[in-house]
């Protein structure tokens, strides 16, 4: 069923999943829009807690994102000026809009430990993942 308790599992396994197979995914989580709110909230993720269970739309990589519609790829985080750090380890981020029926809902986000590993792949890959998720909210 798509009840929300069986859909937060289900994406955590995902987060999870992706985090084991992918070596240079250090944190894998979704940030969904909250509400009618003009703010992201974090969903389900694996990985290390985070304390920016909410960022406003605009700000840091996601928040951007949230306005932009746009994949975000940063291969060095530390060249960015908007930009919320989660983790000090963290060198590059990946963040892929998730739409449902054609509205920007959320994204799957992707910080890595690794410098500059994101592809057009991880790209094309993150867009199918959020294709198939989508399916099932
Ligand atoms: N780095 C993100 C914040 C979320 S953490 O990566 C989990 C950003 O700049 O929006």
């Amino acid at each position: 069923a798509n009840d929300k308790a069986s859909v937060e599992d289900r994406l955590t396994s995902l987060c999870e999943l992706l985090k084991a197979e992918v070596d240079y995914y250090t944190w894998v989580g979704f940030y969904f829009k909250n509400g009618d709110k003009n703010e992201l909230k974090l969903g389900p993720f694996a990985g290390e807690p985070t304390d920016h269970t909410i960022i406003p739309f605009g700000k840091g990589i996601c928040g951007q994102v949230a306005v932009s519609n746009k994949n975000f790829v940063v291969p060095d985080v530390s060249a960015q000026d908007n930009y919320i750090a989660c983790s000090i380890h963290v060198k590059a981020e990946i963040v892929v809009p998730l739409f449902k029926n054609g509205e920007n809902i959320g994204q799957i986000d992707i910080d890595s430990n690794v410098p500059d590993p994101f592809t057009e792949e991880d790209e094309r890959f993150l867009e199918f993942v959020n294709e198939k998720v989508a399916e099932i909210l």
